[in-house]
């Protein structure tokens, strides 16, 4: 069976979605791979390297998608990337698929089989396959630089002959996969930090981090979590309460990175106007959940703007910004959800169709989309 691996077509997307050490394996498992020329370039990942590692580097989309039976990509293919695909191919990628319904009809209607890899069941057995966390803990990591570098303050306590300078205070809005890297990262870099969550079970996490909890309202934060370990909706009385702690907080800080997510729903707005108006001068918001609509809204998507003496960094795709790492660890998600389904002796995939990670990730198949999250038979 032949994989091809594209450059990555949506702008400003730096990612691809293998790395020589996954085409390597890939080739180990009996597949033939194609990468298309420089598709890696961006993210430092040559076509040299992907041709030392056993592929083969193809110019065109022609001789790249000709006899593909499996597409790997990072996102969701553009309608000129559909149309050159091979009907009855194999696509796995983060399609967004909750946000991209029409999207997804189109990839069933080109006759193509869909693995939304964004939809990924959260059980301990799929972490290694989960692109989300995998993603979401370098854009943890790099929203600390990012604001760092906004700063114009430093991070850690310095006692020196001028003076002593006094450690950065950095507050960590969400507590999941970027959030815990952020605390991680800041602290690591001498910062005081503390952080929230509507999830009770980060109080202990964030601790562990050498990072303080604010607790908002322990009652209501009992209920906050779904089985699969999202958060869930909270109530307008717990959003007023988290308010007025924050708004006390918010005044003292530094940096304040946010990255309070719920899926399939715009991001809950955790710093107002007001808020940011009472912050010091030079303070900086990094704000993670700017693609979903932000939690400030005075970000702004793929920009770094100033308001009331504030900077806010809404930087798009930040996982792009760690393009290699990004690229590499995505690869690898691919592939340890792929090599459970291959069939060493034909050399192809025979999905286990019943499997819950591929139940949960498929979306298209047989000309239909068929995840009940989008044919509203899961609700
Ligand atoms: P996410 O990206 O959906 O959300 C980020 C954080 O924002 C979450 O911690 C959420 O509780 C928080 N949040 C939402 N609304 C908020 C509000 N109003 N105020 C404050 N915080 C708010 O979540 P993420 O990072 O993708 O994952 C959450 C958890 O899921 C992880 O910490 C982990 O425990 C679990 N997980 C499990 C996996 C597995 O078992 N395969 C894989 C990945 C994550």
């Amino acid at each position: 069976m032949k994989i091809a691996i594209p450059k990555e077509r949506r702008a400003g997307e730096q990612r691809v979605a293998a790395s020589p050490e996954s085409v390597k394996k890939l080739a180990g498992l009996g597949f033939e791979v194609a990468v298309e020329a420089g598709a890696g370039a961006a993210a430092s990942l040559t076509d040299d390297a992907f041709r030392e590692a056993g592929a083969t580097v193809a110019d065109s989309p022609e001789a790249l998608y000709g006899g593909a039976g499996l597409v790997l990509k990072v996102q969701r293919p553009l309608p000129e990337e559909v149309s050159a695909l091979d009907k009855g191919a194999i696509l796995c990628a983060k399609v967004d698929a909750l946000a991209n319904p029409h999207d997804m009809k189109a990839l069933a209607d080109a006759g193509l089989t869909v693995f939304a890899m964004e939809l990924m069941p959260r059980i301990s057995r799929a972490q290694s396959m989960d692109v989300l966390s995998s993603q979401a803990n370098l854009a943890g990591y790099r929203a600390v630089l990012d604001g760092a570098a906004e700063l114009g303050r430093a991070f850690p306590m310095m006692m020196t002959a001028a003076g002593t300078v006094a450690p950065a205070k950095v507050f960590v809005m969400g507590v999941g996969v970027a959030g815990l890297q952020a605390i991680a990262t800041a602290k690591r870099l001498g910062a005081v930090v503390t952080a929230t969550d509507v999830r009770p079970a980060t109080k202990e996490q964030v601790e562990s981090l050498g990072g303080k909890f604010l607790v908002v309202d322990p009652e209501m934060e009992k209920d906050a979590q779904t089985e699969g370990g999202y958060a869930k909706q909270m109530p307008p009385e717990y959003f007023e309460k988290q308010r007025q702690v924050v708004a006390e907080h918010i005044q003292k800080q530094d940096l304040v990175i946010t990255t309070a997510l719920i899926p399939g729903r715009p991001a809950p707005e955790l710093v107002t106007e007001d808020m940011v108006k009472s912050m010091k001068a030079g303070a900086v918001i990094v704000d993670l959940a700017v693609e979903a609509g932000g939690n400030c809204k005075l970000a702004r998507l793929g920009e770094v703007v100033e308001a009331h003496g504030v900077r806010i960094v809404g930087h798009d795709n930040v996982p792009s910004r760690l393009a290699e790492n990004a690229s590499t660890l995505f690869a690898k998600n691919l592939l340890n959800f792929l090599t459970p389904h291959v069939d060493k002796e034909t050399r192809t995939l025979a999905f286990d169709w019943e499997d819950e990670t591929v139940k949960g990730t498929l979306v298209c198949k047989d000309g239909q989309v068929v995840n009940p999250a989008l044919t509203g038979e899961g609700n």
